[in-house]
């Protein structure tokens, strides 16, 4: 399980904004970011709102162009991927995002949807469109019956389900989950989890997993990064870095909920007692 999957390697995201009267000013928003995410393993970044969890994401995923920085993706470097490489690498990576709902075509029926990423690929399901929904659909837990519904039939957390039924539909080798299930009532939010722990035992897949709830990240991922203003803090196995943080940040982040780390929270009461 340590093979390298996706390597980024100082990665730099400057925003230029304009302020009042039209003044541009630029913003660097990931600040220098190098993670690597092993086969089959789940990454998770932490960090609080703005700290350029979702701008890594969107760089790892090569929906946004880095300002510096490389990517290299199984042994290849794909900072500057060709059209042909870029092809590929929308199959190999897949993002299921916060709000199913926006990222789903409301005038599009389930089947339409989970097609898309075939049809995008130009790849004919060998048992034809219907029979590959179906499977789909069984797969993350819908009604194979529904292929012909629409997302607002839905609930929010059936529909996050079709969100990532599309993420398995050609077989990637990483899915970024970007808040996929922070916005899910805390019930559904647990079935939502245990789906993707299971899709991932099943097919083999690497994960980075973006998420503020760190209850959630300890349960699922073997590694986290910690991101504070741009910059990642402290990186390591989950059991370290919740049980033995070395970074102010990281201290603060995990004392804000002792619950989820009693052994810590002995530590920090013996210390500062
Ligand atoms: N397209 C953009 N243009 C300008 N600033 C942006 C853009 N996208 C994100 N930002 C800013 O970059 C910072 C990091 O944002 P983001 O990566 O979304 O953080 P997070 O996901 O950790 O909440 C924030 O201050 C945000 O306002
Ligand atoms: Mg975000």
């Amino acid at each position: 399980m340590s093979e390298v999957l996706l390597s980024a390697r100082d990665l730099i995201k400057r925003f230029t904004t304009r302020g009042l009267y039209g003044r541009k000013s630029e913003f660097t928003a990931v600040d220098g970011v190098s993670f690597d995410v092993r086969l089959g393993e789940t990454l998770a970044l932490v960090g609080e709102s703005g700290s350029g969890k979702s701008t890594s994401a969107r760089m790892a995923a090569k929906l946004m162009e880095p300002s510096a920085g490389t990517l290299e993706f199984e042994g290849q470097d794909i900072t500057h991927a060709t059209s042909a490489q870029l092809a590929r690498y929308r199959a190999d990576v897949q993002v299921v995002f916060q709000d199913p709902f926006s990222s789903l075509n409301p005038r599009h029926t389930v089947e339409r949807i989970l097609m898309a990423p075939l049809d995008y690929q130009g790849i004919a399901p060998k048992g034809g469109r219907r029979a590959h929904t179906r499977e789909l659909m069984e797969r993350v837990g819908l009604n194979p019956d529904h292929a012909l519904r629409y997302p607002a039939q839905f609930s929010g957390g059936q529909a996050q389900r079709i969100g990532i039924a599309r993420a398995l539909a050609v077989n990637p080798k990483l899915v970024i989950c970007d808040e996929a299930v922070s916005a899910l009532d805390v019930s559904v939010q647990a079935q939502i989890l245990e789906l993707l722990m299971r899709l991932q035992r099943e097919s083999g897949f690497s994960y980075i997993f973006i998420a503020h709830d760190l209850a959630v990240v300890r349960r699922i991922a073997q590694r986290v990064a910690v991101m504070s203003t741009g910059k990642i803090v402290e990186q390591g196995p989950c059991d370290r870095v919740f049980g033995d943080p070395q970074d102010p940040y990281t201290q603060t982040l995990l004392a804000a909920i002792p619950r989820i780390n009693p052994e810590w929270e002995r530590k920090r009461k013996a210390a500062t007692a």
